[in-house]
């Protein structure tokens, strides 16, 4: 048995796969394009593990899609490849049209065509039991009210930048193949993830690098809006859940519970780093933040309802938001190596030297 996972080089994608290779034997087929955002480096654990076959290869490809698919014969595909920061997808939204509505189409199409090739003639052959799993963001339902409730699965779509009217548009795709074709989907919509291997444009990678660095800490606008933070390694355990016993054609909202204005997170940041890694001159990391312009179009508020996902598959976090920000800080200040090869663009060479 295999699983086929797209943008697995990426921060996401390269948790979970670094994961699953640490709890199960079936070997994992990672096809990522490797843009900015996809790092190798993230992967070298894995360099000489036989379980780990990495693809340099776009989603929008359907002839190579056509034929991982027909070489490995996966049991499930994981699509976890998007462009997916925001700031970018006002810059230059063309990309994230590109890769995550056409790409989510080219893929689901090569999807199709293998799923309907697959033997169909018990309710527990390899038919039945293909899993596509869509990994989405609560950024497709809009904004909420300071005292709105948060998110459910039922929440009306109402996205507000590029990043997330394109992910919205994948979401549907996906809902449209199982509602048309039969395919066997199931979707995840996350609120924002923070941890390992994050990449520092990111809010909370980007306070830490700077930071230590002695730059500004940017918050954008009065720093009041609200996100609602979910460790990494919790959202992996999650997406694991809802591939074993998700319902197809469901979706699943994936959250911890911890709704933080902006503003806080930054200085949580600084308090962490004010104990663990001390400023030079004995103050505090607090007098770098520097209030910004704001972000076009900038969402006031995410908070995602998660309980569908405890309730009907038993799935919990196991970080608070105080154990994971700690586990983050500490991982930050344990690997500046990591840190100086994004920063330097050095880990793009590592792409030309493991797998040219
Ligand atoms: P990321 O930007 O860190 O990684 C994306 C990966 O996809 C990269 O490795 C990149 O090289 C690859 N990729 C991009 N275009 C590709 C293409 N056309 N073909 C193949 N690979 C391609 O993103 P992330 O933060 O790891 O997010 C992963 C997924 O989770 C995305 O779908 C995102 O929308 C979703 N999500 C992210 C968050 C978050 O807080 N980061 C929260 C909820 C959902
Ligand atoms: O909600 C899930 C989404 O979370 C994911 O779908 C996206 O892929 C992911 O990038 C993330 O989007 P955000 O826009 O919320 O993440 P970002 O880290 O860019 O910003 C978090 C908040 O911090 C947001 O309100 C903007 C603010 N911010 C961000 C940066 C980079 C700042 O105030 N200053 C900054 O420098």
């Amino acid at each position: 048995m295999t699983i086929l996972v797209t943008g697995g080089a990426g921060f996401i994608g390269a948790n979970f796969v670094l994961d699953w290779l640490a709890q199960s034997d079936e070997p994992v087929v990672n096809l990522d394009k490797l843009t900015y955002a996809g790092n190798l480096e993230t992967l070298a654990p894995l360099q000489n593990n036989p379980r780990h076959i990495f693809v340099q290869g776009d989603i929008a490809d359907k002839a190579l899609v056509d034929s991982l698919l027909a070489q490995h014969q996966p049991r499930a595909v994981l699509n976890f490849a998007a462009e997916s920061h925001v700031d970018r997808s006002i810059r230059s939204p063309e990309d994230f049209i590109q890769t995550n509505i056409v790409g989510t189409f080219r893929l689901l199409e090569a999807v199709r065509a293998y799923w309907n090739s697959l033997p169909n003639d018990s309710e527990q052959d390899d038919k039945s039991t293909f899993r596509f799993l869509h990994v989405s963001t609560d950024e497709v339902y809009g904004s909420l009210g300071a005292t709105d409730p948060a998110f459910t699965e039922t929440h009306r779509y109402e996205p507000n930048s590029p990043y997330s009217a394109s992910k919205a548009a994948s979401d549907h795709l996906v809902r449209a193949y199982h509602h048309t074709y039969g395919l066997p989907v199931l979707t995840t919509n996350c609120s924002n993830n923070y941890g390992p291997y994050h990449f520092p444009e990111k809010l909370i990678p980007l306070m830490i690098v700077n930071a230590l660095a002695g730059k500004p800490l940017p918050v954008y606008g009065d720093g009041m809006q609200v996100r609602d933070w979910l460790y990494v390694k919790d959202h992996c355990s999650a997406i694991r859940r809802v591939l074993q016993a998700g319902q197809t054609g469901e979706v699943y909202n994936v959250g911890g519970w911890n709704e933080k204005p902006n503003i806080d997170i930054v200085k949580t940041i600084c308090a962490l780093l004010d104990e663990l890694r001390p400023r030079a001159d004995a103050t505090s990391y607090t007098t770098q933040i520097a209030y910004v312009k704001d972000r076009p179009g900038h969402d006031r508020r995410y908070a995602i309802d998660a309980s569908k996902l405890e309730r009907e598959l038993g799935w919990k976090p196991a970080e608070t938001f105080e154990s994971g920000i700690r586990k983050t800080v500490l991982w930050y200040l344990g690997n500046d190596e990591w840190v100086a090869h994004v920063q330097s663009g050095a880990y793009r060479e590592s792409v030309k030297t493991q797998y040219s």
